[in-house]
Protein backbone atom coordinates (compact mmCIF):
# COMPACT_ATOMS: atom_id res chain seq x y z
CA UNK A 1 0.00 0.00 0.00
CA UNK A 2 2.96 2.36 0.22
CA UNK A 3 2.78 5.25 -2.05
CA UNK A 4 -0.61 4.26 -2.34
CA UNK A 5 -2.92 7.50 -2.84
CA UNK A 6 -6.10 6.82 -1.42
CA UNK A 7 -9.40 9.26 -2.39
CA UNK A 8 -11.47 9.59 0.44
CA UNK A 9 -13.06 13.27 -0.05
CA UNK A 10 -16.13 12.51 -2.39
CA UNK A 11 -18.13 15.29 -0.98
CA UNK A 12 -15.70 18.18 -2.07
CA UNK A 13 -16.02 16.60 -5.91
CA UNK A 14 -15.14 12.86 -7.32
CA UNK A 15 -13.48 11.95 -10.67
CA UNK A 16 -14.98 11.60 -13.65
CA UNK A 17 -16.21 8.51 -14.94
CA UNK A 18 -14.24 6.61 -17.80
CA UNK A 19 -18.20 6.13 -19.38
CA UNK A 20 -18.49 9.74 -18.45
CA UNK A 21 -15.46 11.23 -20.25
CA UNK A 22 -16.34 9.09 -23.02
CA UNK A 23 -19.50 10.48 -24.11
CA UNK A 24 -17.98 14.04 -23.75
CA UNK A 25 -15.17 13.68 -25.78
CA UNK A 26 -16.74 13.99 -29.50
CA UNK A 27 -18.27 17.08 -27.91
CA UNK A 28 -15.40 18.69 -27.90
CA UNK A 29 -13.75 17.62 -31.14
CA UNK A 30 -16.27 17.08 -33.66
CA UNK A 31 -19.53 17.93 -32.56
CA UNK A 32 -18.74 21.30 -31.30
CA UNK A 33 -21.30 23.28 -32.29
CA UNK A 34 -23.38 26.02 -30.70
CA UNK A 35 -26.81 24.60 -29.87
CA UNK A 36 -28.69 28.30 -30.58
CA UNK A 37 -26.64 27.89 -34.42
CA UNK A 38 -29.22 26.56 -37.30
CA UNK A 39 -26.55 25.06 -39.39
CA UNK A 40 -26.12 20.90 -39.08
CA UNK A 41 -23.46 21.80 -36.38
CA UNK A 42 -26.00 23.49 -34.30
CA UNK A 43 -28.93 20.95 -34.65
CA UNK A 44 -26.14 18.35 -33.33
CA UNK A 45 -25.30 19.99 -30.43
CA UNK A 46 -29.50 21.07 -29.87
CA UNK A 47 -30.17 17.49 -29.86
CA UNK A 48 -27.26 16.20 -27.20
CA UNK A 49 -28.36 18.99 -24.99
CA UNK A 50 -31.99 17.85 -25.01
CA UNK A 51 -31.47 14.48 -24.89
CA UNK A 52 -29.26 15.04 -21.94
CA UNK A 53 -32.34 17.02 -19.93
CA UNK A 54 -34.45 14.36 -20.54
CA UNK A 55 -32.06 11.72 -19.22
CA UNK A 56 -31.35 14.61 -16.08
CA UNK A 57 -35.34 15.11 -15.97
CA UNK A 58 -35.75 11.49 -15.60
CA UNK A 59 -33.69 11.09 -12.56
CA UNK A 60 -36.23 13.23 -10.62
CA UNK A 61 -39.10 12.60 -12.63
CA UNK A 62 -39.51 15.91 -13.68
CA UNK A 63 -40.45 17.32 -17.17
CA UNK A 64 -37.33 17.54 -18.97
CA UNK A 65 -38.92 21.23 -19.64
CA UNK A 66 -38.48 22.35 -16.00
CA UNK A 67 -34.63 21.30 -16.31
CA UNK A 68 -32.85 24.66 -16.21
CA UNK A 69 -28.70 24.18 -17.18
CA UNK A 70 -26.48 26.24 -14.82
CA UNK A 71 -22.32 26.37 -14.59
CA UNK A 72 -23.07 24.12 -11.33
CA UNK A 73 -24.47 24.20 -7.57
CA UNK A 74 -23.77 27.31 -6.89
CA UNK A 75 -25.28 28.78 -9.55
CA UNK A 76 -28.61 27.14 -9.22
CA UNK A 77 -29.04 28.16 -5.53
CA UNK A 78 -28.07 31.84 -5.94
CA UNK A 79 -30.59 31.13 -9.23
CA UNK A 80 -33.13 29.89 -6.88
CA UNK A 81 -33.06 32.50 -4.17
CA UNK A 82 -32.27 35.32 -5.85
CA UNK A 83 -34.58 34.58 -9.04
CA UNK A 84 -37.57 34.01 -6.53
CA UNK A 85 -36.68 37.32 -4.12
CA UNK A 86 -36.97 39.40 -7.55
CA UNK A 87 -40.11 37.82 -8.18
CA UNK A 88 -42.06 38.23 -5.31
CA UNK A 89 -39.82 41.81 -4.55
CA UNK A 90 -40.12 41.77 -0.56
CA UNK A 91 -40.81 38.65 1.84
CA UNK A 92 -39.53 36.16 4.16
CA UNK A 93 -37.60 33.05 3.41
CA UNK A 94 -36.94 30.38 5.90
CA UNK A 95 -33.76 28.24 5.65
CA UNK A 96 -31.52 26.49 7.93
CA UNK A 97 -28.61 26.97 10.15
CA UNK A 98 -26.20 23.84 8.03
CA UNK A 99 -26.86 25.32 5.00
CA UNK A 100 -24.33 25.58 2.21
CA UNK A 101 -22.86 28.83 2.21
CA UNK A 102 -23.82 29.50 -1.59
CA UNK A 103 -26.92 29.25 0.26
CA UNK A 104 -26.30 31.32 3.22
CA UNK A 105 -24.18 34.17 0.98
CA UNK A 106 -27.06 34.84 -1.01
CA UNK A 107 -29.71 34.84 2.17
CA UNK A 108 -27.38 37.36 3.94
CA UNK A 109 -27.71 39.33 0.45
CA UNK A 110 -31.35 39.52 0.26
CA UNK A 111 -31.46 40.37 3.95
CA UNK A 112 -29.10 43.74 2.81
CA UNK A 113 -32.01 44.61 0.31
CA UNK A 114 -34.80 44.15 2.87
CA UNK A 115 -35.74 40.77 2.61
CA UNK A 116 -35.80 38.95 6.02
CA UNK A 117 -34.67 35.55 6.65
CA UNK A 118 -35.37 32.86 9.14
CA UNK A 119 -32.64 30.41 10.39
CA UNK A 120 -33.90 27.24 11.35
CA UNK A 121 -32.31 25.46 14.23
CA UNK A 122 -31.08 21.85 13.53
CA UNK A 123 -31.01 19.13 16.74
CA UNK A 124 -27.76 17.41 17.54
CA UNK A 125 -27.73 15.20 14.64
CA UNK A 126 -28.24 18.03 11.97
CA UNK A 127 -31.99 17.27 11.22
CA UNK A 128 -34.36 20.21 10.82
CA UNK A 129 -37.83 19.47 12.19
CA UNK A 130 -40.41 20.06 10.00
CA UNK A 131 -43.21 21.19 12.43
CA UNK A 132 -40.33 23.70 13.11
CA UNK A 133 -41.28 24.98 9.29
CA UNK A 134 -44.79 24.99 10.08
CA UNK A 135 -44.02 26.75 12.98
CA UNK A 136 -42.08 29.55 10.92
CA UNK A 137 -44.34 30.46 8.06
CA UNK A 138 -45.68 33.35 8.30
CA UNK A 139 -48.01 35.28 5.94
CA UNK A 140 -45.59 37.38 3.86
CA UNK A 141 -43.49 33.65 3.48
CA UNK A 142 -42.12 33.72 -0.20
CA UNK A 143 -39.95 30.47 -0.27
CA UNK A 144 -38.62 27.71 2.09
CA UNK A 145 -35.08 26.46 0.97
CA UNK A 146 -33.74 23.41 3.00
CA UNK A 147 -30.90 21.39 1.90
CA UNK A 148 -31.71 17.87 1.48
CA UNK A 149 -28.74 15.92 2.78
CA UNK A 150 -25.69 17.99 4.18
CA UNK A 151 -22.07 18.08 2.66
CA UNK A 152 -20.05 18.13 6.07
CA UNK A 153 -22.11 15.32 8.43
CA UNK A 154 -24.29 13.76 5.93
CA UNK A 155 -27.46 13.91 7.76
CA UNK A 156 -30.61 13.32 5.16
CA UNK A 157 -33.40 16.03 5.53
CA UNK A 158 -36.81 14.45 5.36
CA UNK A 159 -37.84 16.75 2.72
CA UNK A 160 -40.76 15.14 1.67
CA UNK A 161 -42.40 16.09 4.91
CA UNK A 162 -41.21 19.62 4.76
CA UNK A 163 -43.10 19.16 1.10
CA UNK A 164 -45.79 18.41 2.19
CA UNK A 165 -46.84 21.00 4.76
CA UNK A 166 -45.25 23.63 2.15
CA UNK A 167 -47.39 22.87 -0.77
CA UNK A 168 -50.62 22.77 1.84
CA UNK A 169 -49.60 26.59 2.57
CA UNK A 170 -48.64 27.64 -0.58
CA UNK A 171 -45.22 27.99 0.06
CA UNK A 172 -42.57 27.45 -2.33
CA UNK A 173 -40.32 24.73 -1.64
CA UNK A 174 -36.17 24.55 -2.80
CA UNK A 175 -33.84 22.02 -2.10
CA UNK A 176 -29.82 22.06 -2.12
CA UNK A 177 -29.57 18.22 -3.84
CA UNK A 178 -26.03 18.40 -4.81
CA UNK A 179 -24.84 15.89 -2.28
CA UNK A 180 -27.96 13.42 -2.43
CA UNK A 181 -28.63 13.66 -6.32
CA UNK A 182 -28.44 9.75 -7.66
CA UNK A 183 -27.42 8.93 -3.45
CA UNK A 184 -31.40 9.52 -2.16
CA UNK A 185 -34.89 9.55 -3.72
CA UNK A 186 -35.49 12.38 -5.64
CA UNK A 187 -38.66 12.72 -6.77
CA UNK A 188 -40.54 16.23 -7.51
CA UNK A 189 -43.73 15.20 -7.57
CA UNK A 190 -44.01 12.98 -4.70
CA UNK A 191 -41.69 14.98 -2.32
CA UNK A 192 -43.45 18.29 -3.57
CA UNK A 193 -40.75 20.19 -4.71
CA UNK A 194 -40.93 23.61 -6.14
CA UNK A 195 -37.03 23.97 -7.13
CA UNK A 196 -33.82 21.64 -7.17
CA UNK A 197 -30.23 22.06 -7.37
CA UNK A 198 -28.17 19.64 -8.73
CA UNK A 199 -24.52 19.37 -10.02
CA UNK A 200 -22.28 17.21 -12.23
CA UNK A 201 -18.74 16.89 -10.11
CA UNK A 202 -19.99 15.42 -7.22
CA UNK A 203 -21.67 12.32 -8.83
CA UNK A 204 -18.62 11.66 -11.44
CA UNK A 205 -19.39 14.20 -13.89
CA UNK A 206 -17.37 17.12 -14.72
CA UNK A 207 -16.87 20.42 -12.55
CA UNK A 208 -18.78 23.60 -13.97
CA UNK A 209 -21.85 22.07 -14.57
CA UNK A 210 -25.28 22.21 -12.95
CA UNK A 211 -28.83 22.46 -13.31
CA UNK A 212 -32.37 24.09 -11.48
CA UNK A 213 -35.26 22.16 -11.54
CA UNK A 214 -37.73 25.07 -11.68
CA UNK A 215 -41.45 23.06 -11.68
CA UNK A 216 -43.81 24.27 -14.39
CA UNK A 217 -45.60 27.89 -13.54
CA UNK A 218 -43.16 29.17 -11.25
CA UNK A 219 -41.87 32.18 -12.11
CA UNK A 220 -38.41 33.18 -11.60
CA UNK A 221 -36.50 36.58 -12.43
CA UNK A 222 -32.92 35.75 -14.62
CA UNK A 223 -29.62 36.80 -12.85
CA UNK A 224 -27.85 36.55 -15.87
CA UNK A 225 -28.78 38.11 -18.99
CA UNK A 226 -27.84 38.76 -22.76
CA UNK A 227 -29.35 35.92 -24.55
CA UNK A 228 -32.44 33.58 -25.21
CA UNK A 229 -30.90 30.07 -23.60
CA UNK A 230 -32.38 28.30 -21.61
CA UNK A 231 -35.87 29.20 -22.23
CA UNK A 232 -34.33 32.85 -21.66
CA UNK A 233 -33.43 31.95 -17.45
CA UNK A 234 -30.28 31.75 -17.94
CA UNK A 235 -28.46 33.39 -20.70
CA UNK A 236 -24.82 32.12 -21.81
CA UNK A 237 -23.72 29.52 -24.72
CA UNK A 238 -24.21 25.93 -23.00
CA UNK A 239 -21.60 23.98 -22.03
CA UNK A 240 -22.73 20.92 -24.15
CA UNK A 241 -20.10 18.92 -23.35
CA UNK A 242 -20.21 19.55 -19.83
CA UNK A 243 -24.28 18.48 -19.85
CA UNK A 244 -23.61 15.53 -22.11
CA UNK A 245 -21.34 14.34 -18.86
CA UNK A 246 -23.82 15.10 -16.81
CA UNK A 247 -26.50 13.27 -18.13
CA UNK A 248 -24.12 10.40 -18.56
CA UNK A 249 -23.31 10.63 -14.84
CA UNK A 250 -26.50 10.70 -13.65
CA UNK A 251 -27.69 7.88 -15.34
CA UNK A 252 -24.27 5.49 -14.34
CA UNK A 253 -24.47 6.45 -10.69
CA UNK A 254 -26.56 5.77 -8.10
CA UNK A 255 -28.48 2.24 -7.91
CA UNK A 256 -26.54 -1.20 -6.34
CA UNK A 257 -23.66 1.71 -5.66
CA UNK A 258 -25.22 3.04 -2.68
CA UNK A 259 -25.27 -0.13 -0.98
CA UNK A 260 -21.61 -0.97 -1.62
CA UNK A 261 -20.73 2.66 -0.58
CA UNK A 262 -22.57 2.21 2.29
CA UNK A 263 -21.28 -1.06 2.94
CA UNK A 264 -18.02 0.88 3.13
CA UNK A 265 -19.06 3.64 5.22
CA UNK A 266 -19.89 1.25 7.63
CA UNK A 267 -17.00 -0.37 7.70
CA UNK A 268 -15.12 2.51 8.25
CA UNK A 269 -17.43 4.04 11.17
CA UNK A 270 -17.47 0.76 12.99
CA UNK A 271 -13.41 0.57 12.46
CA UNK A 272 -12.38 4.04 13.89
CA UNK A 273 -15.04 4.21 16.31
CA UNK A 274 -13.72 0.71 17.91
CA UNK A 275 -10.56 1.36 17.27
CA UNK A 276 -9.74 4.60 18.30
CA UNK A 277 -10.83 6.55 22.56
CA UNK A 278 -12.18 9.55 22.75
CA UNK A 279 -14.14 10.09 19.20
CA UNK A 280 -17.82 10.40 18.99
CA UNK A 281 -19.93 10.39 15.11
CA UNK A 282 -20.98 13.34 14.29
CA UNK A 283 -23.75 13.54 12.13
CA UNK A 284 -27.20 11.35 12.36
CA UNK A 285 -26.63 7.70 12.77
CA UNK A 286 -29.06 6.31 10.27
CA UNK A 287 -30.87 9.29 8.66
CA UNK A 288 -27.08 9.53 6.81
CA UNK A 289 -25.26 9.96 3.30
CA UNK A 290 -24.35 6.59 1.97
CA UNK A 291 -21.19 7.96 1.49
CA UNK A 292 -20.36 10.17 5.04
CA UNK A 293 -18.27 9.71 8.17
CA UNK A 294 -17.38 12.37 10.17
CA UNK A 295 -16.02 12.15 13.17
CA UNK A 296 -14.80 14.57 16.15
CA UNK A 297 -11.33 13.17 18.07
CA UNK A 298 -10.92 14.46 21.42
CA UNK A 299 -7.73 16.17 22.16
CA UNK A 300 -6.49 17.27 18.44
CA UNK A 301 -6.56 19.45 15.63
CA UNK A 302 -8.30 17.86 12.59
CA UNK A 303 -6.20 20.21 10.50
CA UNK A 304 -3.04 18.21 11.88
CA UNK A 305 -4.18 15.17 11.50
CA UNK A 306 -5.62 15.62 8.05
CA UNK A 307 -2.42 16.91 6.99
CA UNK A 308 -0.70 13.85 8.73
CA UNK A 309 -3.12 11.30 6.59
CA UNK A 310 -2.14 13.21 3.16
CA UNK A 311 1.81 11.90 3.95
CA UNK A 312 0.33 8.51 4.33
CA UNK A 313 -1.71 8.89 0.96
CA UNK A 314 -5.54 9.58 2.82
CA UNK A 315 -7.17 12.17 1.83
CA UNK A 316 -9.85 14.05 3.81
CA UNK A 317 -11.67 16.62 4.82
CA UNK A 318 -11.56 18.79 7.87
CA UNK A 319 -15.00 20.46 7.22
CA UNK A 320 -16.55 21.66 3.78
CA UNK A 321 -14.30 22.11 0.92
CA UNK A 322 -15.17 25.69 0.79
CA UNK A 323 -14.31 26.26 4.36
CA UNK A 324 -11.32 24.00 4.58
CA UNK A 325 -8.74 26.86 4.30
CA UNK A 326 -10.32 28.62 7.35
CA UNK A 327 -10.01 28.20 10.78
CA UNK A 328 -13.42 29.60 12.04
CA UNK A 329 -15.08 26.60 13.52
CA UNK A 330 -17.37 25.20 11.20
CA UNK A 331 -21.36 26.60 11.54
CA UNK A 332 -23.21 23.01 10.72
CA UNK A 333 -20.74 21.34 14.07
CA UNK A 334 -21.72 24.66 16.03
CA UNK A 335 -25.19 24.48 14.87
CA UNK A 336 -24.99 20.64 16.02
CA UNK A 337 -24.20 22.18 19.52
CA UNK A 338 -20.51 21.27 19.62
CA UNK A 339 -17.88 23.49 21.58
CA UNK A 340 -15.50 25.50 19.06
CA UNK A 341 -12.48 23.40 20.26
CA UNK A 342 -14.90 20.27 19.71
CA UNK A 343 -15.12 21.36 16.17
CA UNK A 344 -11.42 21.53 15.72
CA UNK A 345 -10.64 17.88 15.85
CA UNK A 346 -12.96 17.14 13.21
CA UNK A 347 -12.39 15.03 10.14
CA UNK A 348 -14.58 14.09 7.31
CA UNK A 349 -14.29 11.33 4.81
CA UNK A 350 -16.24 10.81 2.14
CA UNK A 351 -16.38 7.30 -0.03
CA UNK A 352 -17.05 6.94 -3.56
CA UNK A 353 -17.80 3.86 -5.60
CA UNK A 354 -14.16 3.23 -6.45
CA UNK A 355 -12.69 3.56 -3.02
CA UNK A 356 -12.28 -0.84 -2.32
CA UNK A 357 -12.35 -2.37 1.51
CA UNK A 358 -8.98 -2.96 1.18
CA UNK A 359 -8.35 1.17 1.07
CA UNK A 360 -10.84 1.69 4.19
CA UNK A 361 -8.82 -1.21 6.44
CA UNK A 362 -6.07 1.25 5.65
CA UNK A 363 -7.43 4.47 6.13
CA UNK A 364 -8.62 3.24 9.38
CA UNK A 365 -4.75 1.70 10.14
CA UNK A 366 -3.95 5.42 9.75
CA UNK A 367 -6.44 7.20 11.32
CA UNK A 368 -5.79 5.07 14.49
CA UNK A 369 -1.75 5.17 14.58
CA UNK A 370 -1.91 9.39 13.29
CA UNK A 371 -4.08 9.90 15.90
CA UNK A 372 -2.22 8.31 18.73
CA UNK A 373 0.70 10.02 17.42
CA UNK A 374 -0.98 13.68 18.04
CA UNK A 375 -2.23 12.90 20.91
CA UNK A 376 1.27 11.91 22.10
CA UNK A 377 2.03 15.54 21.74
CA UNK A 378 -1.22 17.39 22.61
CA UNK A 379 -0.82 19.13 25.83
CA UNK A 380 -4.66 18.91 25.93
CA UNK A 381 -5.16 15.12 25.61
CA UNK A 382 -2.10 14.92 28.42
CA UNK A 383 -4.10 16.92 30.48
CA UNK A 384 -7.26 15.00 29.60
CA UNK A 385 -5.53 12.00 30.53
C1 LIG B 1 -24.50 21.05 -0.69
C2 LIG B 1 -23.75 21.79 -1.74
N1 LIG B 1 -24.33 22.80 -2.40
C3 LIG B 1 -23.71 23.49 -3.35
C4 LIG B 1 -22.41 23.20 -3.70
C5 LIG B 1 -21.72 24.03 -4.74
O1 LIG B 1 -21.70 23.37 -5.98
P1 LIG B 1 -20.64 23.75 -7.12
O2 LIG B 1 -19.30 23.35 -6.63
O3 LIG B 1 -21.12 22.95 -8.30
O4 LIG B 1 -20.78 25.20 -7.37
C6 LIG B 1 -21.75 22.16 -3.05
C7 LIG B 1 -20.34 21.83 -3.38
O5 LIG B 1 -19.43 22.10 -2.66
C8 LIG B 1 -22.43 21.44 -2.05
O6 LIG B 1 -21.84 20.45 -1.37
Amino acid sequence: MDNKRIYLDHAATTPVAKEVFEAMLPYFSERYGNASSLHSFGQEAKDALEESRERIAKRMNSGAEEIIFTSGGTESNNLALKGIAARKGKGHIITSKIEHASILAPCRELVNQGFSVTYLDVDEYGLVDPGDVAGALREDTILVSIGHANNEVGTVQDIGEIGKITREKGVLLHTDACQSFTKEELDVKKQCLDLVSINAHKIHGPKGVGALYIREGVKIIPQSQGGEHEKNIRAGTENVAGIVGFAKAAEITGGKQVGYMKGLRDQLIKGVLSGVEGVRLNGHPEKRLCNNANYGFEGIEGEALLLRLDMRGVACSTGSACSSRSLMPSHVLLALGLKPEECHGSLRATLGMENTKEEIDYAIQAIKEEVSNLRGISPFWKRKQ
